[in-house]
């Protein structure tokens, strides 16, 4: 038992991110020097997926740009020597990975994003990776660590975190009851709730394996919160008729879909980063000294 195929769901306008993301999509945005999406497709590769599905729309062909080859930029770092910068170029896509490109007509939720793609993943298990959802720092990806627990199961697997209270607002919530460490088995899973109104604080993340029951329950689901088509509602559907599973990951999850979020990706990455990581620790420890400790004046 093996996922082999990944959907993205990239057809989202990025407003948060404007103008940054007026012509470009906000999956190519960089944190320190790749884009979100392929921080995405690289775990899922690491999970041992071979086909990447991008649900997209009319303003993503840098996306697909990225994922293609580039024969003129080969040619002129391999004439300057540059081996290192067309490794770099070269691990974007590693060979035996395709790419699957399919629009979404319109925007009706995450839940339609993932029905378009039907056509490519037809009747076997698949993953979801949400790219603004970026998740680092731990021995094994994210969706490895997944692939493990539906290895073991054989069942959908949700990766979860727990948030502050009042920021249930911002996920799907999940009501479960455990069955191992970190692991249990959902018993009612609820779109963006309010405080008072969430059954728990444990959150989805955006990682999903799902079984292709879901296309069927997804035709069926009603626009819920936002007015969308949600993938909650479907998987609340799916879960009265299958096993689904919590499992909570091992790593740190930054929101990039947020401005803060997307920074705090930038600084810990930045300090871990091979290249720069000390140079951008000496400048960080200057700041703390001076920019930080009197922000007002170095701002006005
Ligand atoms: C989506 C899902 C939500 C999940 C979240 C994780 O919401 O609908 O259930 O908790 O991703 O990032 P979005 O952030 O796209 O509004």
């Amino acid at each position: 038992m093996r996922i082999r195929k990944a959907v993205f769901p990239v057809a989202g306008l990025g407003t948060r991110f404007l103008p940054a993301t007026k012509a470009s999509a906000k999956e190519m945005l960089p944190v320190v020097d790749k884009p979100l999406i392929q921080y995405a497709v690289k775990e899922a590769i690491a999970a041992g997926a071979e086909e990447m599905v991008f649900i997209t729309s009319h303003a993503k062909n840098s996306i697909m740009d990225h994922f293609d080859r580039d024969y003129e930029l080969e040619a002129a770092l391999e004439a300057k020597g540059k081996q290192e910068l067309l490794d770099a170029v070269h691990d974007v896509l590693p060979p035996g990975i395709s790419c699957v490109y399919i629009r979404q007509p319109e925007q009706l939720g995450l839940g339609h994003a993932i029905n378009c793609a039907l056509p490519a993943v037809g009747d076997q298990d698949f993953a979801v990776i949400l790219a603004d959802d970026l998740i680092a720092g731990s021995f094994q990806p994210c969706m490895a660590q997944m692939h493990r627990v539906y290895q073991e199961y054989g069942s959908s697997v949700l990766a979860v975190q727990r948030v502050p209270w009042e920021e249930t607002h911002k996920y799907g919530i999940v009501e479960s009851e455990q069955i191992g460490p970190g692991l249990s088995e959902i018993r009612g899973i609820v779109e963006k709730p309010k405080t008072e109104e969430a059954p728990s604080n444990l959150a989805v993340v955006g990682r999903y394996i799902l079984t292709p029951r879901i296309f069927r329950l997804i035709d069926r689901t009603k626009p819920g919160a936002g007015n969308e088509i949600q993938l909650t509602d479907a998987i609340e559907a799916l879960m009265g008729e299958q096993t689904v599973l919590a499992y909570e990951f091992e790593g740190t999850r930054y929101d990039c879909g947020s401005k803060f979020g997307y920074l705090k990706a930038n600084v810990e990455m930045g300090l871990q980063h091979p290249e720069i990581g000390d140079e951008f620790r000496d400048y960080l420890r200057g700041l703390t000294d001076s920019w930080l400790t009197t922000p007002d004046q170095k701002i006005g």
